[in-house]
């Protein structure tokens, strides 16, 4: 017997990389059903060879139903994933909204696949930020070697972040660019982002961060160590799939960059590909589909007396989101559900 497995926000970036990603790794269903808002009842949605039609999620009944993997953003979760949670189904979450709630497990498997044992307190289990579940990855068999004291990183995210209407709006601004008669104002960005970068994701806080910045620091924390300090500046770029880091790494005790490289060969989820030549590093546009967490430019920092320095690139779309979350319900069934 296998599971039955609802999809919620199948119309968009992430609920569609779900489907791809649940057919691709064969995960043991019975049955798939895709779930969005009543403005897209019916449309037709794909599902490996298969084609799903996407029903409404108010009022569907979630019993009998084991997993419902949620891309929905913030507002509806609050609204359907206590729902499905009450009629017995595991929601596991990629919105924000309960990735710092203490009884709600926030999980990245090669990082802490044991917290999803925390899974029956509320019935829900968090998915992690896009640039969190990457940089975790990276830092994880590092933190392991010689103890992580501070982390400085610096993003350069792809509009898929921001969904469907971000890659929408650096398109037409980009074809407005060369059609300077539709102009394409600013809608879902705060600038132009077509050929510009945007320093600022998500709201501003009152130390002048903004929250993007704040969910790496506090998912680093919950995820992987609390001990560790995290600075970050978020910035948004015109790449549509795919996010890049460049990462700054302070550890207790020295780490050379041969070993560091080594470690990082032999870690799960992480390809390096490093070449001190033209090209012998990752850009974001060769990530796009992969599952990899890619890291390149592996090197010391001199200036501070244990310091690594990398570059980090993943599909954000997969280990950023889709992947990670059915990462999360493989590592489900196989400790606490073991079904299929
Ligand atoms: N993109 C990323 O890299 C990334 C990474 C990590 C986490 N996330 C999170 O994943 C979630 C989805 O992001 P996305 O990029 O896939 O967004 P998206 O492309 O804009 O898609 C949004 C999806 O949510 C559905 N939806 C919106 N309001 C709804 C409502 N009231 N009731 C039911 N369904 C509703 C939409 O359905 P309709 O088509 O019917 O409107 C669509 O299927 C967000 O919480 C986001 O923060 C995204």
């Amino acid at each position: 017997m296998g599971y039955k497995v609802v999809v919620a926000g199948a119309t968009g970036n992430v609920g569609r990389e779900m489907l791809n990603i649940l057919a691709e790794r064969q995960f043991p269903a019975d049955e798939v059903v895709a779930l969005a808002s009543r403005r897209s009842l019916g449309t037709e949605v794909s599902f490996g060879d298969k084609t799903l039609k996407t029903k409404d999620i108010e009022g569907f009944d979630f019993s009998g139903y084991d997993i419902a993997l949620f891309a929905i953003g913030s507002e509806a979760t609050k609204k359907y994933a206590p729902i499905a949670a009450s009629q017995g189904c595991i929601v596991i979450d990629n919105s924000s909204l309960y990735r710092y709630d203490p009884e709600i497990p926030l999980v990245v498997p090669e990082v802490n696949p044991e917290a999803v044992e925390q899974y029956g307190k509320k019935n829900i289990i968090a998915n992690p930020n896009c640039s969190t579940a990457q940089l975790v990855v990276a830092l994880k068999p590092l933190h392991d070697r010689a103890r992580i004291k501070r982390v400085v990183v610096s993003t350069y995210q792809s509009v898929s972040g921001a969904g469907k209407d971000g890659m929408d709006e650096l398109w037409e601004q980009t074809k407005a660019v060369y059609n300077p008669t539709a102009e394409v104002p600013p809608k879902k960005f705060t600038k132009e982002i077509a050929f510009n970068v945007i320093p600022h994701i998500d709201v501003f806080l009152d130390d002048g961060s903004t929250k993007e910045e704040w969910k790496m620091t506090a998912e680093t924390k919950k995820i992987l160590d609390p001990k560790i300090k995290l600075t970050a500046t978020c910035v948004r770029v015109p790449v549509f799939v795919g996010h890049s880091e460049a990462v700054n790494i302070e550890f207790e005790e020295f780490l050379d960059e041969d070993e560091a490289r080594d470690i990082l060969r032999e870690a799960p989820g992480i390809m390096v590909v490093d070449k001190r030549e033209a090209g012998g590093y990752i850009s974001p546009k060769e990530c796009v589909g992969d599952y990899a967490t890619f890291i390149s430019r592996i090197r010391q920092d001199s200036t501070i007396e244990n310091g690594i320095n990398l570059w980090c690139v993943s599909d954000n779309l997969r280990k950023g989101a889709a992947l990670n979350a059915v990462q999360i319900a493989e590592t489900l069934g196989n400790r606490c559900l073991k079904k299929g």
